[in-house]
């Protein structure tokens, strides 16, 4: 037997009910913050992520999934999905149609991490992208949109950790300081970190092994490398975010594993879950970076694994819906018709019996279904122009004529 491939799942009907609701709700509030859809292709030429994601991050180093195609272009599944979005939106000269968009997707992205729970090589993100605005308070007003989908989507408790991460001015400065820092602590990192020093030495922040994070927790943090404009900049989200009610806790080791990210970052946890369950962040210069203009955003996305985990199952459904059960070639073929007719006109689930068997076991899937009415003929019935309405729920059935099926099966589903 085949199974779903390591670190992949199967959405299963319960759990793809509850995925639809929380998605429901939370594209509802960002529609009223006048967020559109924009959908990017699953596959992206790797190197955008290299350009943006960073040469140096985990997810481009070990986590991409990349293939050639038959031409030889080098293509990656999306392991996220700003990159992506900010292609489009150069791509299509959104900028020039429409400069300030604010745009929201969601659908699969692709990481070969290990798994484990919460943690898949395919997950689903529902993400928000905002353009053209450097104002601090456009960062409080997304961060107050990430606590409004999660506390609407049912999220009860959960923390935002918040940092500023400066400029690249900034960084630059920091960067040269901790790298300073690590060289002196070399011997204790491990091997990945040896690299990402060279190449990036922010990514150390990334390493789960023990011994680093022991190094890093007694590393210089970027607060004292922050330019004036940088900190007054995040003094004013800090102080919106006040007035906006939104409780935060000042993080500052929180450096995020991607390179694009600038000024302010964040981070939601909730329940035991140590992981985030929605991150994101400013990106002043990736536009520029991706061969666009001088365009500032930000943005974040939301783990929808990692959400549902923390919503309780939706139950199964009451009974519902109407099974055309038949007895003899005649009827089915009459049933199917009127199955065509019906669906136009309620909106309950109608359905007929897969194959034909004896009564009892017709009727018995069309419970196991929670079918509230079954509609019954044989070849009896249809010589006499009459079907047989059963109510599953409590056993009642009678005969009504067929010119008063329809009208009478509509009533029963309360339409
Ligand atoms: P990220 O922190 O890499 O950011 O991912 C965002 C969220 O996706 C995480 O907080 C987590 O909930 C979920 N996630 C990440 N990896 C996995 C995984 N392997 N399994 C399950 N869930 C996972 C980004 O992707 C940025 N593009 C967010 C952003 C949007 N920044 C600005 N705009």
């Amino acid at each position: 037997m085949f199974q779903a491939p390591r670190g992949t799942y199967d959405l299963l009907p319960l759990k793809a009910e509850g995925l639809r609701a929380f998605l429901n709700k939370a594209i509802a509030v960002l529609e009223k913050a006048g967020f559109v859809e924009l959908e990017t292709p699953i596959l992206e030429e790797a190197r955008l992520f290299n350009r943006s994601v960073g040469e140096g991050s985990d997810i481009v180093t070990k986590e991409m999934y990349t293939f050639r195609d038959k031409k030889g272009r080098l293509l990656a599944l999306r392991p996220e999905g700003t990159a992506p979005i900010v292609r489009a939106y150069l791509e299509h000269h959104l900028f020039y149609s429409n400069p300030s968009a604010r745009f929201y997707y969601y659908g699969p992205m692709f990481r070969y991490d290990r798994p484990q729970k919460g943690r898949y090589r395919q997950f689903l993100q529902l993400g928000v992208e905002v353009f053209a605005s450097a104002y601090p308070h456009t960062d409080a007003e997304v961060i107050f949109l990430l606590y409004e989908i999660l506390s609407q989507g049912g999220i009860e408790k959960f923390k935002v950790k918040l940092n500023n991460l400066g400029c690249r001015k900034c960084q630059k400065g920091y960067e040269k300081r901790l790298s300073g820092f690590l060289e002196g602590q070399k011997k204790k990192l491990c091997g990945d970190c040896q690299i990402r020093l060279k190449k990036n030495p922010l990514r150390t922040f990334d390493c789960k092994v023990e011994d680093c994070q022991e190094v890093l927790s007694g590393a210089p943090t970027i607060s004292n490398f922050l330019c004036r404009d940088c900190q007054n900049h995040f003094q004013e989200v800090l102080d919106l975010l006040e007035i906006l009610n939104v409780k935060y806790q000042r993080e500052e080791r929180l450096v995020r594993g991607l390179d694009y990210y600038t000024r302010t970052v964040w981070e939601a946890t909730a329940g035991d879950r140590k992981d985030a369950i929605a991150a994101g962040g400013r990106y002043d210069n990736l536009v520029a970076d991706l061969g666009g203009p001088e365009i500032p955003a930000l943005g974040f996305a939301i783990g929808l694994e990692r959400v549902l985990e923390l919503l309780p199952l939706p139950q199964p459904q009451e009974r519902r819906g109407v099974r055309f059960i038949y007895l003899g070639a005649a009827a089915r073929k009459k049933m199917l018709a009127l199955l065509c007719s019906l669906r136009r006109l309620v909106s309950v689930p109608v359905t007929i019996s897969p194959e034909e068997k004896s009564l009892k076991s017709q009727l018995r899937l069309a419970d196991k279904d929670r079918c509230l009415l079954a509609i019954i003929a044989g070849t009896n019935e249809l010589e006499r122009g009459v079907f047989t309405i059963r109510n599953l729920a409590n056993g009642h059935q009678q005969e009504v004529k067929e010119a008063e099926l329809i009208e009478r099966i509509t009533k029963c589903c309360g339409q």
